[in-house]
């Protein structure tokens, strides 16, 4: 039986976008290549002087709307990010104060892609031992922030953007029945941002070396995110003793479609039950579960009742996957 349900959702990205003709004009590459390797378009991009702080709380305040919850309900706030405004204060602070949500305990979760699927489950586990009732989950990335833009094994990849939901008591039937979470850090080489902690502090010149934008093996993560993401899929699965074929919608964490389709081969998922927004936003690390699910709850594609399955792959490595009635 679920113990926490999801009240409502919300999701923001930045209104200025960088299509693949305007990365043409930045890197050597072409719309044809960017999209036959990844399936993006365009992707969303902050302004200078835009921080995550200012997407988590628009989404955070969509989430609110839709759940008829005032922030001052709100008990818990947890943002699952690696880019927050600031190393300190938290991010989840300055949402909980923008908001007014002034009851509530805040922090941030650093799970990098997996960032809001263990927010989740932390929320999960805070309400049902240590009494929250209502909690704001966030999930959410300015990736631009730490990308090298003349880098174009990576800078093609990587949006913005923020997707929250509310999360109280379940209703008996609805709500998250399972997750599974999962990290090795024995592959932390891979997929990294060595210049932005204590290992390597931003001077002038791990700045001028480029210390502070993300390193990645691209191939090495594509291989560990279609084993590590079937892994978490089928585990949860079998937790849950649910079968592949009553999944209503499965929602991958979005960084390439062709990562998406491996997966959902491996578990006979057709087209129309899997959701895809990559091309229109690009990989948005922790906010693209949120924001794809927020974006079906609000389409239709995913009606009250049907059973949905999120699964995802990051840095760290960690990987996780959740089952949820909505
Ligand atoms: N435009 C044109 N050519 C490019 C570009 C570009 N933007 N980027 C790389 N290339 C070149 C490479 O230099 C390479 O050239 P070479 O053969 O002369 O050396 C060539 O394209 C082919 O590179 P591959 O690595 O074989 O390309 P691949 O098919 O593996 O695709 C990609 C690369 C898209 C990065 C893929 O490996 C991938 O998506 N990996 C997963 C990365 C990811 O999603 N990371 C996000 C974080 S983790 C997560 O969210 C799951």
């Amino acid at each position: 039986k679920p113990q926490v349900m999801v009240l409502g959702s919300g999701r923001a990205v930045p209104e200025k976008v960088l299509t693949n003709a305007d990365l043409e004009k930045m890197v050597d590459t072409t719309d044809q290549w960017i999209l036959s390797r990844t399936g993006i378009r365009e992707r969303r991009i902050v302004e200078p002087g835009v921080g995550l702080s200012e997407l988590a709380t628009a989404a955070a305040q969509r989430a609110l709307a839709d759940a008829g919850v005032a922030a001052e309900e709100i008990d818990l706030i947890i943002v699952g990010t690696v880019t927050g405004d600031m190393k300190f204060p938290a991010t989840a602070c300055l949402v909980q104060d923008r908001l007014g949500a002034r009851r509530a305990t805040a922090f941030d979760l650093s799970a990098a892609c997996s960032g809001f699927l263990y927010s989740l489950q932390v929320a999960q586990g805070l309400m049902t031992t240590a009494g929250y009732r209502r909690a704001l989950v966030i999930g959410g990335d300015v990736l631009t922030s730490m990308v090298n833009w003349e880098d174009r094994d990576t800078c093609v990849l990587f949006g913005d953007g923020a997707g929250a939901v509310v999360l109280g008591p379940s209703d008996g039937e609805r709500g998250l029945l399972h997750c599974y979470l999962r990290s090795d850090g024995a592959y932390s080489g891979l997929l990294y941002n060595p210049g932005c902690g204590s290992l390597n502090p931003p001077t002038p010149e791990n700045v001028r070396e480029r210390l502070n934008s993300i390193v990645m093996n691209g191939r090495e993560v594509f291989r560990h995110a279609v084993t590590s993401m079937t892994e978490a899929l089928t585990r949860v699965l079998e937790e849950a003793g649910i079968a592949a074929g009553d999944i209503d919608l499965l929602i991958p964490h979005q960084a390439n479609l062709r990562i998406i389709e491996a997966v959902s081969k491996r578990f006979d998922m057709p087209q129309e039950r899997v959701y895809v927004n990559v091309e229109r936003y690009g990989n948005t690390s922790a906010a693209s579960i949120p924001i794809a699910f927020d974006e079906a709850r609000r389409s239709g594609v995913l009606q009250p009742g049907n059973l949905v399955a999120m699964v995802t792959f990051g840095g760290g490595f960690t990987w996780a996957a959740g089952l949820m009635r909505c």
